[in-house]
């Protein structure tokens, strides 16, 4: 079968295949080729190998990309973002400069409620527009799938339209979307006094979510002064009954136990973990909880990073993601991500590639279709404009990406957009 295109002549090759484990806690474990060549059909990958790319795979119409020695890696998967939102909090900055606690501002009507004033106003283009310049920006960091959670709604109207632009940009957008829905991401300030009121309200939010096919993932942030470990057992076990997958913002600030939860109701994923107890990441292990780690949000919080190496150890999948959000993140930059896991939380290139690849395609559940180059999956995937690939952990702060392909179509070329 011939090609549309083959890209060949491409120095490092991280098809990020994963293979056997050489020891329990090898986080290393994926595929490297040198010298090698990916040809595509229909936006699928049919060939990836080392050398000379197999002379029936090229026809005439097949169009030929010499990748000139430069590293190739999967499509990048930001597996935790709160991507639709309107406004911005950077008056919050002087408080948070001078020490005034992150959760202090949301107990003040401040942090994620301030945003929900704001989303709540805006109309469903003022959303759509302001997420899609964002998109535009992760893909020219080399992302190519982003999960997209509501929360700044906080009652059914807002929530719906949050989910309705994530349906929207899924279809509009070349990257895809991947929805959940997290309305049990704050108390809003109507149900200040009667917070049994609100979880009843996400209740019967969950139902019509569902029943509009608005979002796969159910997200609770669990966490002191939000929702406890008992409410959000709760509320993820309605979320179950409703046919959701479960995820779960967990010990990010005060270690609650909320990994120990994420555990005993074997949710796909535990998020943040900066607080988790040796029992709460012993939990994940033996459940299979992904740990989905967000770096620049410690970094930019000034808190301490999640307990990675530990993790590793004890033989918990780690991935790792932006956490993009108006308030305790507000970063789109992925390879900043990438850079501090590297510096700050020492883990190696191959690691980091293989927890913003396959590790985000598994947070996602879309680990058949992306997340590794291997026949038979989406052919997205990054050039860098590097010759090896530890200069990328190397060269910090600086954007590597060179070229994107989403479904074999090239969306940047040169660094700049083009689709
Ligand atoms: O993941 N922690 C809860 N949610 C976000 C922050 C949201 C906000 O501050 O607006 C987070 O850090
Ligand atoms: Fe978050």
């Amino acid at each position: 079968m011939a090609a549309d295109l083959i890209v060949y002549n491409i120095g490092t090759l991280v098809t990020g295949k994963e293979l056997e484990k050489k020891f329990f806690e090898d986080m290393e474990n994926i595929e490297v080729l040198t010298n090698g060549y990916l040809a595509i059909k229909d936006g699928k990958i049919i060939g990836v190998g080392e050398g000379e790319f197999p002379k029936e795979l090229k026809s005439e119409t097949t169009k030929l990309i010499d990748a000139e020695g430069k590293v190739v890696t999967p499509g990048i998967v930001d597996s935790h973002t709160h991507l639709i939102h309107y406004g911005s909090r950077e008056n919050e900055l002087p408080l948070k400069i001078k020490g005034v606690p992150y959760l202090e501002i949301l107990k003040q009507g401040g942090g994620i409620l301030s945003t929900v004033r704001n989303t709540r106003k805006a109309t469903e283009k003022q959303l759509f527009d302001k997420a899609f310049e964002v998109l535009n920006r992760m893909a020219k960091f080399g992302v190519t799938t982003v999960e997209s959670k509501s929360g700044y709604g906080l009652n059914l109207e807002t929530e719906i339209k949050q989910l309705e632009v994530n349906k929207l940009l899924d279809e509009k957008h070349p990257l895809d979307i991947v929805s959940t829905f997290l309305g049990a991401h704050a108390v809003p300030e109507e149900y200040s006094t009667n917070k049994t009121g609100y979880i009843e309200e996400i209740i019967k939010m969950l139902k019509i979510v569902k029943e509009k096919n608005l979002a796969e993932f159910c997200d609770i942030f669990c966490e002191d002064s939000v929702f406890d470990v008992e409410e959000s057992r709760y509320i993820l076990n309605e979320a179950k009954k409703e046919g959701f997958d479960l995820r779960i913002h967990a010990d990010e600030i005060v270690s609650l136990g909320g990994a120990e939860l994420a555990g005993e109701l074997m949710t796909v994923s535990a998020e943040h973990l900066m607080a988790v107890s040796d029992k709460g990441i012993e939990e994940l292990a033996k459940n299979n909880v992904i740990a989905n780690i967000l770096p620049a949000t410690s970094f930019n919080l000034g808190k301490s990073y999640a307990p990675v190496r530990k993790m590793i150890n004890k033989g918990v999948t780690v991935a790792l993601s932006t956490d993009y959000n108006p308030g305790s993140c507000p970063c789109e930059n992925i390879q900043l991500v990438m850079n501090i896991a590297s510096a700050q939380i020492k883990m190696t290139p191959l690691e980091i590639i293989k927890a913003t690849t396959i590790n985000g395609a598994k947070v996602v559940k879309r680990e058949k279709e992306i997340g590794s180059l291997e026949i038979g999956k989406k052919a997205d995937f990054v050039v860098y404009d590097v010759d090896n690939l530890n200069y990328i952990f190397y060269n910090i702060g600086i954007n590597h990406v060179n070229d994107v392909f989403k479904n074999g179509k090239q969306i940047v070329k040169d660094k700049e957009l083009c689709y």
